[in-house]
């Protein structure tokens, strides 16, 4: 099974790019799922509730940068962004 395919199923999720912070039913895989579930999962989490309302506190006008592009960054194994430039 493929990971770069995982959330892309159309029974489980029918519009799979479509960026929805409020989907419902949400399943996601972004930690694997059963005998290899991501052991650091929980760190992950931590460190995203704690890092991310912080950046926000320090930077609550935190924005794309007009002109700029996000690059996405395809890699064998996960993909992730490049770049994303930002003006606060
Ligand atoms: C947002 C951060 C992270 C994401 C998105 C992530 C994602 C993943 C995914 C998708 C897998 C499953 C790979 C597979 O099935 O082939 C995995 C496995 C794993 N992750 Fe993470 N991970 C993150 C952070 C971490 C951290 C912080 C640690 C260690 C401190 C960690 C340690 C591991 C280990 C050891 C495995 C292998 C588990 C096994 O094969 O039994 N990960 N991770």
């Amino acid at each position: 099974m493929s990971l770069f395919g995982v959330h892309y199923d159309p029974e489980m999720n029918p519009d799979p790019l479509i960026f929805d912070i409020e989907r419902k039913n949400v399943q996601h895989f972004a930690f694997g799922g059963g005998a290899h579930y991501c052991l650091g999962a929980g760190l992950g989490k931590a460190q995203a509730k704690i890092a991310l309302p912080m950046l926000f506190e320090r930077f609550p006008n935190l924005a794309f940068a007009p002109g700029r592009e996000v690059k996405h960054k395809v890699a064998p194994a996960f993909n992730g962004y490049g770049e994303i430039w930002l003006v606060k």
